[in-house]
């Protein structure tokens, strides 16, 4: 059972915010472990693809979800013991991942995984509702965004990184459906937590947005 008196910090955000690469710096600067919520679902939709799936078989996508053979190691990400860490990344997994989050007995099936990550000394937990639903009483809450332009460029740079091909205006157009998708659903839908700051990072390095975080973590703990 996750002891709920371990530290975490929520930081959610839409798609390309620049949350994950926030919240892995501060869980390594903090010594924290750190929860990619948003691969949990990819891993699903991964795995929903390659068995076939159809998208109106709720009860097969819960059950992919639920019985999700999946484990962490640093960076990497494996699907029953395949590595498939570049695979997640794909835009088709990516968008496949948000209309399958919309399922509440998908997320439903997500939920128990996502609470064992809390372990000492402490999680910052990365998503859409780590804050409003995962773990509501988190210490910390940030709320991340940046401007449509920002992420669109932020998630070609990093497609073109991996490998993947990419032009700006399909990214545009995927960042704005996506973003509609996440923040519509009556499910866990994507919005700032209670009690979240806000931090625009459109105009910030990654290391001010990190900064901004443990700056407000500092001030967060008792004296
Ligand atoms: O990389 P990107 O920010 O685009 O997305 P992600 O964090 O990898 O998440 C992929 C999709 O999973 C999102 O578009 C959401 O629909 C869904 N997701 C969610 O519903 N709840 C979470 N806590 C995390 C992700």
């Amino acid at each position: 059972m996750p002891n709920p008196h371990i530290p975490v910090i929520t930081i959610d955000g839409p798609t390309a915010s620049g949350k994950g690469t926030v919240a892995q710096k501060v869980a390594q600067h903090l010594g924290f472990h750190y929860l990619d919520s948003g691969a949990l679902y990819r891993l699903t939709a991964l795995s929903v693809m390659r068995r076939d799936i159809p998208l109106d078989d709720e009860h097969a996508l819960a059950k992919a979800a639920e019985h999700l053979h999946c484990h962490f190691n640093g960076a990497h990400i494996f699907l029953a013991n395949e590595d498939v860490s570049n695979d997640i990344r794909a835009e088709a997994v990516g968008n496949l991942a948000s209309k399958i989050a919309a399922i509440p007995t998908v997320r439903q099936a997500l939920f128990g995984l996502q609470l064992s990550f809390r372990q000492h000394p402490g999680l910052v937990a990365d998503g859409r509702d780590m804050g409003t639903v995962i773990f509501p009483h988190a210490g910390l809450k940030v709320f991340l965004t940046a401007s449509v332009e920002a992420r669109a460029q932020r998630r070609y740079k990093q497609l073109i990184d991996k490998g993947f091909s990419a032009n700006m205006e399909d990214l545009s157009k995927d960042l704005t459906e996506r973003d509609a998708r996440d923040s519509n659903r009556s499910s866990a839908p994507l919005k700032a937590a209670e009690g979240a700051y806000l931090l625009d990072t459109s105009a910030m390095t990654v290391d001010q947005a990190v900064a901004q975080v443990l700056g407000w973590y500092a001030a967060s703990k008792p004296a």
